[in-house]
């Protein structure tokens, strides 16, 4: 089961076991990380998902789709190199060990 963190912008650090399959964003959903809003329920239609992926992990997650990244021009703060969507986002065995940082806020 791979083990993800989420380290909110206060710096606290959520490690969540993220079962293959469902989404980043279920993962945290479920686990009640904060600051993962997910307002349209994964639909890519609010952008209210934003996480910022570290550096190392950002080439080696499948790449965005574009109504992903069309979204993604409406989160808070995007950047072109790091954002993701997690509703976008289907938790695999190889991600074990992912790390992303949620934004201070969500548009
Ligand atoms: Fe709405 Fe991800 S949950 S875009």
């Amino acid at each position: 089961m791979p083990r993800i963190t989420f380290i909110t912008s206060a710096g606290a650090h959520h490690e969540v076991d993220g079962r293959s399959g469902i989404t980043l964003m279920e993962a945290a959903r479920d686990n009640g990380v904060p600051g993962i809003v997910a307002d349209c329920g994964g639909a890519c239609s609010c952008s209210t998902c934003h996480v910022y992926v570290n550096a190392e992990w950002s080439t080696r997650l499948p790449p965005a789709e574009s109504a992903e990244t069309g979204m993604l021009e409406f989160a808070w703060e995007p950047d072109p190199a790091r954002s993701r969507l997690t509703c976008q986002i289907i938790v695999t065995d190889d991600m074990d060990g992912l790390v992303v940082q949620v934004p201070e806020r969500q548009i």
